[in-house]
This record gives C-alpha cells, sequence and structure tokens, in this order.
C-alpha cells in the first residue's frame, strides 16, 4: 500500500453508520443533513440536453474539451466575475471539480524539490489533503479560527514555511463553515503567493450558491499563478453529472491540461453539452437559491430558538454549529439520530471542528420544516438529560 496515505485516518463515521442503521430498523423517518447532496431535480432542459447528445457511436471525448463549451464558460465568467478567459488556453472542462482538485497536485508538485508544502485551512473538504499526499507532498493544514472568520491567514504563517510551499488552496465560500472572503482579502492572499512565488489554487465550487452579495473570483484580482475550479454540481443541481472546469493562469492550466490526458479524466462528450446548457442559464440558479435560503432561514430560527452559537451563512448550504461547552459533535450526532436527524460531526472535518456540527440542506423545505420541529424537542431531551 501507498505509505503515504497509510496515516490517513478514515471518517469516523462507523458509530454514526451503526446509529443511522439502528434508526432506519425502528421504522423512524431519516431526514439526512449529512452529505451535501441536494434532493431538488435537475431543470428538465438540462436532462434534455444530454439525452439529446447520446449518439449512436460513441467515441472518446477530448481531455481539452468541447470548444463550444469552453467559449460558453469564458462568456459565462466574463458576465459573471468581469474576467475575460481565453477559451483556447485558459479553460479546461473537468469531470466535476472534485478529481481536478485531486489530480492537481500530481502535476505541480516536485517530489525532488525542497518545495512541495501544500497549505490549506482546516476544516476543510477532505480532497486538498488527499491529492497532497497521493502526489508525495507534505501538507499543511492550518486551523482556521472562528475569531477570524474562518480565514485561512498566510500573513500569520513564517516566511521560512511559505518558502517551502508550492500550492495554497483555499476555498470560499467555505465548506464545512459557509464563510465567505471579500475582494481585499483575496487580493492579500494573492499578494502573498506572488511574493513567494506559490500556486494559489480556489475552490469556487460554492460561488453562485448565495444569499447576500455576489461572491468573488480570486480570478479578479489576478491570473499569474493563480487557478480556480468551479462546478456545475451545486450551481445546476447536478452532482450526478461531473462536470466542472478549471481556470485561470495559461502556463498552469496549459500544463495541466498536458498531463491530464494521464488520469483518464476527460468529461463525457454528452455531459459537456448537457453543461454548456446548464451555464447558459440563470434563471434555474436563481430559483435554487430561492429554494436554500427557505431552508436557511428555517434552521436560521431554530438555531437561534436553542440559542446555539453560530452564523447564519451567507452562502454555501451549510451551517456550522458550535455545541454547548464539553458537548463533542459524535455525542450529538449520535442522540439526534434517535429522533431520525442526520447531521455531520464536526470532527469529520478535521482538525478545529471539534465541539461544531455541520448540517447540509438537502431534504426538501417541507422536510426542512418537519425536521425542525423534530430537532427542537431533541435538543430540549439532550439538555435536560446533560444537567
Ligand atoms: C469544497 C468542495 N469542493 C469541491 C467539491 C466537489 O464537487 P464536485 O466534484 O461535485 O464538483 C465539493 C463537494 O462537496 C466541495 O464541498
Amino acid at each position: 500500500m501507498n505509505s503515504k496515505v497509510r496515516s490517513l485516518k478514515a471518517y469516523p463515521q462507523d458509530r454514526l453508520n451503526r446509529a443511522k442503521e439502528e434508526a432506519k430498523a425502528k421504522g423512524l423517518k431519516i431526514y439526512d443533513f449529512g452529505t451535501g447532496d441536494p434532493k431538488e431535480p435537475t431543470p428538465p432542459f438540462i436532462r434534455e440536453a444530454l439525452i439529446k447528445a447520446v449518439p449512436e457511436v460513441s467515441q472518446y471525448p477530448t481531455v481539452k474539451g468541447r470548444k463550444d463549451l469552453r467559449e460558453t464558460i469564458a462568456r459565462w465568467f466574463e458576465k459573471r466575475f468581469g474576467v475575460s478567459l481565453n477559451p483556447e488556453r485558459e479553460v479546461i472542462p473537468t469531470s466535476g471539480s472534485k478529481e481536478a482538485i485531486f489530480h492537481f497536485p500530481l502535476v505541480f508538485i516536485d517530489i525532488d524539490s525542497e518545495r512541495r508544502k501544500v497549505i490549506y485551512g482546516m476544516p476543510a473538504y477532505p480532497v486538498y489533503e488527499r491529492g497532497t499526499l497521493f502526489a508525495g507532498g507534505e501538507t499543511v493544514p492550518v486551523r482556521l479560527k472562528y475569531e477570524e472568520q474562518f480565514l485561512l491567514r498566510l500573513d500569520k504563517l513564517p516566511s521560512s514555511l511559505l518558502e517551502e510551499t508550492a500550492i495554497v488552496w483555499i476555498n470560499y465560500p467555505h465548506n464545512p463553515t459557509g464563510a465567505v472572503a471579500s475582494l481585499s482579502y483575496l487580493e492579500e492572499v494573492y499578494g502573498i503567493c506572488r511574493e513567494y512565488g506559490i500556486i494559489l489554487c480556489s475552490d469556487e465550487c460554492y460561488t453562485e450558491i448565495y444569499f447576500e452579495s455576489k461572491p468573488p473570483s480570486l480570478l479578479q484580482v489576478g491570473k499569474e499563478g493563480a487557478v480556480v475550479f468551479h462546478s456545475l454540481s451545486k450551481r445546476s443541481g447536478m452532482t450526478g453529472y461531473r462536470s466542472g472546469f478549471v481556470a485561470g493562469d495559461e502556463k498552469i492550466v496549459s500544463t495541466y491540461l498536458k498531463w491530464r490526458s494521464s488520469f483518464g479524466v476527460a468529461s463525457q462528450d454528452f455531459v459537456q453539452q448537457a453543461a454548456k446548457a446548464a451555464w447558459e442559464d440563470e434563471k434555474h440558479v436563481e430559483e435554487r437559491r430561492g429554494i436554500f435560503r427557505r431552508k436557511r432561514d428555517v434552521f436560521a430560527e431554530l438555531f437561534k430558538e436553542l440559542g446555539l452559537e453560530f452564523e447564519v451563512p451567507e452562502a454555501t448550504f451549510y451551517f456550522w454549529v458550535k455545541l454547548p461547552e464539553g458537548v463533542s459533535g459524535e455525542e450529538y450526532a449520535v442522540h439526534l439520530l434517535n429522533y431520525g436527524i442526520v447531521v455531520s460531526p464536526g470532527e469529520f472535518f478535521g482538525e478545529g471542528g471539534e465541539g461544531f456540527f455541520r448540517i447540509a440542506l438537502v431534504p426538501t423545505v417541507e422536510e426542512c420544516k418537519e425536521a425542525a420541529v423534530l430537532w427542537k424537542k431533541a435538543h430540549e431531551d439532550f439538555m435536560r438529560k446533560r444537567n
């Protein structure tokens, strides 16, 4: 087995899975706020575009992707962020953003160099760590703090560390905390990465799920040394299609493109045609934001009523909620399962997650309302038992 990944902990999910099975066996209705895979249907026009594109003769798709999709993405990006992208050299369609994030360090970490550290914030989406380890890089998780709005603060890290760093990952709007970053924050992080010659990667798969102002893209600050990762999964309800794109610095994007053919991850042609239809439409995205907003409001009210400490998310479909002193995420999650409610303990997202839980606004609006009623009782029972 690859020794670099032997040290990885499997998610501490066993106990929770057992409790989930027990709850199901008891015949409880399950309200699953665990995995971030919403249940709203993919808009019919996207499904139709895919079906229409399924060919009689199926041939290998190219890693470079369809020209019409790259041009559509470039148009969308310019309209949304005011940044022009060259569709020939600065955009690659991907099979979702996860694979693109995972494979990136395989191309950009030199295992023979002194400079093979990869910095990312913790708690985090686990793929920055996994991709780095598989590529032979050195992981440098930096704890994100509630008091610092969960922003990764490169200005607080020693320059000796930055000198040995190849890649920095940022992810705003952020999973799991829902934190958002301002343009001035992006400017600051970008400036530091430029100063040290570090590639700055920005996972922007939640920029379209916003409720207040529109979150910015890193490419608004600069392209040199910068790469962004986008996805249709959350924006358009297309998690099962596997479709996203990478864009940014021409040199980095073209080098990445050259080596991506080794991975066998070219996006299927018919998925790319569905993706084109999705990027061309904003109406369905606006509707999805409306649905997530309604769910968000249900839980903002509930958690306020329960006296829990949390920020109402301005973007993403996650709530990151602090538990009362001394309560672990796992203990609380197992208790909620007795009522059929599934949440993710903060520990699942690594260091810095202890004492929090995350919910993903996955069930329908109606189910969210039902779950909120049950949750109130579950929470009151939990607190009564503790006291
Ligand atoms: C922060 C973050 N990045 C990337 C992804 C991957 O998304 P996809 O591969 O579906 O585009 C997810 C999925 O949950 C995520 O939360």
